[in-house]
């Protein structure tokens, strides 16, 4: 089963470049993400549920799709914010969940520090929204918690993922596909994606 789907829409290809460009400032920043997840969002929501409705135009009466599911978006915090907005803007039906999680400098290692899920989900489908799957600890981290809450179908939807990744997440949860607009050569060191585009929190906020 292929799980992941590489976005090679000219425009996103166009966004993801000026992304990269390590002249691009924190405005011009916010602004491309936004549009990637709009672009992303709209690739990754194909086979959304809908249902049969009937409309009055004003020509007469007309049969027509209406989406009838509620689709939770679930930013981590904090990076995963900016993409918030531009799924929003096309998606009907949808509540934001945050999940807040840093990533231990030493350890690469996920840290919980938000998490407000009420006991039972109120959402049928998920959308995990972060720019950076790296080691794909976050990723596998917020699927944990999400599929414990008792979402049964979920999402990955992202900017840049490195191969290490793809492979922990996919091995993880082979069932949640993963949207992204590139996967990069590697990991350095220091757990960041190579060539990628720096530190995804700090470009959109100024705080880098
Ligand atoms: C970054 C990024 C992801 C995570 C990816 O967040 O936004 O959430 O690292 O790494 P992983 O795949 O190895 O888990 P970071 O911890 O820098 O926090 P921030 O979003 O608050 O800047």
């Amino acid at each position: 089963m292929q799980q992941v789907y590489i976005s090679n829409h000219p425009l996103v290809q166009h966004k993801l470049t000026m992304l990269r460009d390590k002249n691009t400032d924190h405005r011009a920043f916010r602004d491309l993400v936004y549009e990637l997840a709009l672009l992303l969002c709209y690739e990754a929501t194909q086979d959304l549920k809908t249902e049969t409705v009937t409309v009055e135009t004003p020509m007469g009466t007309a049969k027509g799709q209406k989406a009838k599911e509620t689709i939770g978006l679930v930013p981590i915090l904090r990076a995963g914010l900016g993409l918030v907005d531009g799924v929003m803007e096309l998606l009907p039906n949808v509540q934001v969940w945050h999940i807040g999680l840093y990533r231990d400098e030493k350890t690469l290692r996920p840290v919980q520090y938000y998490n407000k899920l009420p006991t039972a989900p109120t959402v049928q489908i998920c959308l995990v929204l972060d720019p950076m799957l790296a080691t794909g600890g976050s990723a596998v981290a917020t699927v944990d918690i999400l599929k414990n809450w008792g979402v049964e179908r979920i999402k990955y939807l992202g900017l840049l993922a490195a191969p290490e990744g793809i492979e922990k997440l996919t091995t993880a949860h082979p069932d949640v596909p993963i949207h992204v607009a590139a996967v990069d050569e590697r990991l350095n060191e220091i757990g960041f994606i190579v060539p990628g585009l720096g530190d995804a929190g700090d470009r959109q906020f100024g705080t880098g």
